[in-house]
């Protein structure tokens, strides 16, 4: 459920008017609604209600790649959220934002002893490590600083997600984690390493899942590898389930699995585990606490359908033309009409296609549109392709908004290059 509503005839995000803010910070723009995002996280909390281990309840450490900005990673501080990164960068968010360092962990296939040496010093609760060669880097960066990594090794269960291609992360062949039949022989190897504390498994099978079965099979191999792995000494006391868990897109698909349903699951699949369970949902929390904005700039015919041309474009979401998804797209005052549309912004691409021949609601140039389902991996993903300013943030709370991200300015994006003195030297004698 979320916070954007038809009231008096036009949308608007919780009790501000999406009018309002077009008016006031242009178009193309984002904007979040605190409630939903609230909301999504006590919904995920109930659905994980019982899950508690030792009096401790899951940690619920949201993915900050979903979205990273700093009022977003600040209301969900508020709520005691943690925080799943995969940069150092991902990392001074996170604690700008005050989420509380032990309640950090950190993942990523390729963490650096910069990184690594970041993250120890700011004390967080676990490392996800992705391979043996990172355990040992790890190590060493653990035992020059006198600190000692608290640890878990990503698993990869070889469990097909279901999901598309470019978001599955748990087949033998995708590049994340080690394979969980080696998994016994690396923890047994990272257990004589220095500095290191291993104290967990983790596993994340992809993203944008719409089915529980992939995600129920993975969990069963990571319970059957929790058991060897104690049989064998190793004191096993989190469980990482990662994120993944499917939001709806497209409103005639059949609704993902629900955080009721997913919890039930996990439930059942952690049963007498003893661990205290960690979950890293990113779109889940933010994927429909989010639109964003655009104006019409002009319908132009074409031969199937008219063309909206949208101020938005594929470097501001990238979604639709990197994995072909899906957003709905409506208007911000619709006036019960419809039509078929191409919707496409001014990038010079044909990938610059948000859909083609949809039936949605009737557009003319100067009308306002907004793409739903945006709080997740949009404004994160933007780059400034075409020489376009990345697109500003706002964010609503009941009857108030704020700026969260200013609007780019182009003078500063191509001030931030450099020209050296010899580009203008004429070459011809060379
Ligand atoms: N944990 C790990 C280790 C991850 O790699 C991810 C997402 C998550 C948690 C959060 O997954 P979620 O709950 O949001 O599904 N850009 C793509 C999605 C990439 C997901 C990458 N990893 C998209 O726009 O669909």
């Amino acid at each position: 459920m979320d916070h954007f509503e038809i009231r008096d005839g036009a949308m608007h995000a919780e009790r501000v008017p999406l009018d309002a803010i077009a008016d006031a910070v242009g178009t193309p723009v984002y904007v979040y609604s605190a409630a939903t995002i609230r909301r999504h996280v006590s919904v995920f909390r109930d659905a994980l209600a019982g899950l508690e281990q030792d009096g401790q309840p899951p940690l619920v450490a949201f993915a900050v790649k979903a979205n990273p900005n700093a009022a977003v990673l600040s209301v969900l501080a508020g709520m005691g959220c943690g925080a799943d990164v995969v940069s150092g960068g991902e990392l001074r968010r996170a604690l700008a934002a005050a989420i509380p360092a032990e309640r950090i962990v950190f993942s990523g296939v390729g963490k650096v002893a910069d990184e690594m040496a970041l993250a120890l010093e700011a004390g967080i609760g676990q490392f996800n490590l992705e391979s043996e060669e990172e355990a040992v880097t790890l190590s060493e960066v653990a035992t020059r600083l006198g600190l000692t990594a608290r640890a878990a090794f990503r698993v990869n269960p070889d469990v097909d997600a279901g999901t598309h291609a470019k978001i599955s992360t748990g087949r033998s062949e995708n590049k994340f984690g080690i394979a969980y039949t080696l998994a016994p022989d690396a923890y047994a190897r990272a257990a004589a390493l220095s500095g290191l504390a291993i104290q967990g498994v983790a596993v994340h099978i992809g993203s944008q899942l719409t089915d529980l079965a992939p995600l129920a099979a993975a969990f069963a191999r990571i319970g059957g590898l929790i058991a060897d792995l104690r049989a064998a000494g190793h004191d096993i006391r989190t469980a990482d389930l990662g994120g993944g868990l499917g939001i709806p897109y497209e409103p005639s698909k059949p609704i993902p699995p629900s955080p009721a349903a997913y919890g039930a699951m996990v439930a059942q699949a952690t049963a007498g585990w003893k661990v205290r369970l960690i979950f890293e949902p990113g779109r889940l929390i933010v994927g429909n606490a989010g639109v964003l904005l655009a104006s019409v700039i002009r319908v132009k015919p074409g031969s199937v359908a008219p063309f909206v041309v949208v101020d938005a474009a594929m470097n501001d979401l990238m979604r639709p033309a990197l994995y072909d998804a899906w957003h709905d797209i409506r208007a911000v005052r619709a006036d019960g009409e419809r039509f078929v549309a191409n919707v496409v912004g001014p990038v010079c691409e044909t990938g610059d296609t948000f859909a083609m021949h949809r039936e949605m609601d009737r557009v003319a140039a100067g009308d306002r549109v907004a793409f739903m389902t945006a709080g997740a991996y949009a404004a994160t993903m933007a780059s400034t392709y075409n020489s376009r300013a990345l697109t500003p943030e706002v964010m609503v709370s009941g009857d108030r908004w704020a700026i969260v991200r200013a609007r780019q300015d182009i003078a500063a994006l191509i001030a931030a290059d450099s020209v050296p003195s010899w580009a203008h030297d004429d070459m011809k004698d060379e």
